[in-house]
């Protein structure tokens, strides 16, 4: 798909990889709905797209992914400036990472199911009788490494995740006649706000490795990559595939390496002191 003058939505466009992805379809100039709650991050941004003097058009939105009205009115508003929607990036999302019992179960679990899982659906829901209707489109969801291989404190955020993984996988097969493509991307560690919101309190360190961490543009260039010629899946950096493979093939070394690099050298005063 040649980007320029598509018109694409992107979710979460306020900071990190929804930025970076928008900064870029601007670059390309394409038509771009940014789509976030902090407003004022949407404006600065649309601001920097159009001194980018490349064609590029901006809708911001300002919305809140858990909330069915909020996604209603993007989809409104979306239509009623560009008319039609060729590529929809779910994007907006956010991780609480702590152990099971101390999450809470409003702030913490809900919210994160709303969002990640309830957000990304009902945003497809709202998109796909368009696509449909235009016999095509391109739907990129932003999954996660947490979607294919689960790990300690990362339970809710790996349940979103792999709901979002199903999701895709059955929606690819169910719209593909309709000239309709579902890609999901699986990034592993990415450098953007994402770690300021999940309330991590690491005792070790036991965190990926500085040669495996991503930047927001690397990701970006991802999803670039996926609206000109979709993929099922890509998982970036491809290293990460080992682990996937590992999991799958050898579950009990990594359930034996996860507990005993990390949830026991993690938890050993509670564990002591119990
Ligand atoms: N960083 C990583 O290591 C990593 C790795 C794999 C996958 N991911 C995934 O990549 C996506 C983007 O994360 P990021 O790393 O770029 O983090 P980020 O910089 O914190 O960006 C998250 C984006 O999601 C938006 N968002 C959060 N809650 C929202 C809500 N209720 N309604 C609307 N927008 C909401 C935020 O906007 P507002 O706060 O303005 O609403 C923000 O634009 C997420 O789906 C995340 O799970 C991240």
């Amino acid at each position: 798909m040649d980007i320029k003058g598509k018109v694409i939505v992107v979710t979460g466009a306020s900071s990190g990889i929804g930025e970076a992805t928008s900064r870029k379809f601007g670059a390309e100039g394409a038509k771009v709905v940014l789509a976030a709650r902090r407003v004022e991050k949407l404006q600065a941004l649309a601001g920097q797209i159009a001194a980018m003097g490349t064609g590029a058009e901006t809708l911001v939105v300002q919305a809140d992914l858990s909330r069915l009205d909020d996604i209603q009115s993007l989809i409104r508003q979306t239509l009623e400036k560009f008319g039609r929607i060729d590529v929809l990036v779910n994007n907006a999302g956010f991780g609480r990472l702590d152990w099971l019992e101390k999450l809470d179960p409003v702030q913490d679990i809900q919210a994160q199911m709303d969002v990640n899982v309830m957000g990304v659906i009902q945003t497809t829901r709202q998109v796909l009788p368009i696509m449909i209707q235009q016999r095509s489109g391109s739907i990129i969801n932003m999954c996660s490494m947490a979607g294919l291989v689960g790990t300690p404190t990362y339970s809710i955020y790996a349940a979103t995740k792999h709901a979002v993984h199903g999701f895709s996988e059955a929606l690819r097969r169910e719209v593909k006649p309709w000239g309709i493509d579902v890609s999901m991307v699986y990034p592993g560690g990415v450098v953007t706000e994402f770690s300021q919101h999940a309330g991590i309190k690491r005792k070790t360190n036991a965190a990926t490795p500085k040669f495996m961490l991503l930047t927001a543009d690397q990701v970006a260039d991802a999803v670039l990559k996926l609206v000109r010629r979709p993929r099922r899946m890509l998982i970036i950096p491809w290293l990460w595939s080992v682990t996937v493979f590992m999991n799958k093939f050898l579950p009990g070394l990594v359930d034996y390496t996860t507990i005993h690099r990390f949830t026991i050298p993690e938890r050993k005063d509670e564990l002591k002191a119990g």
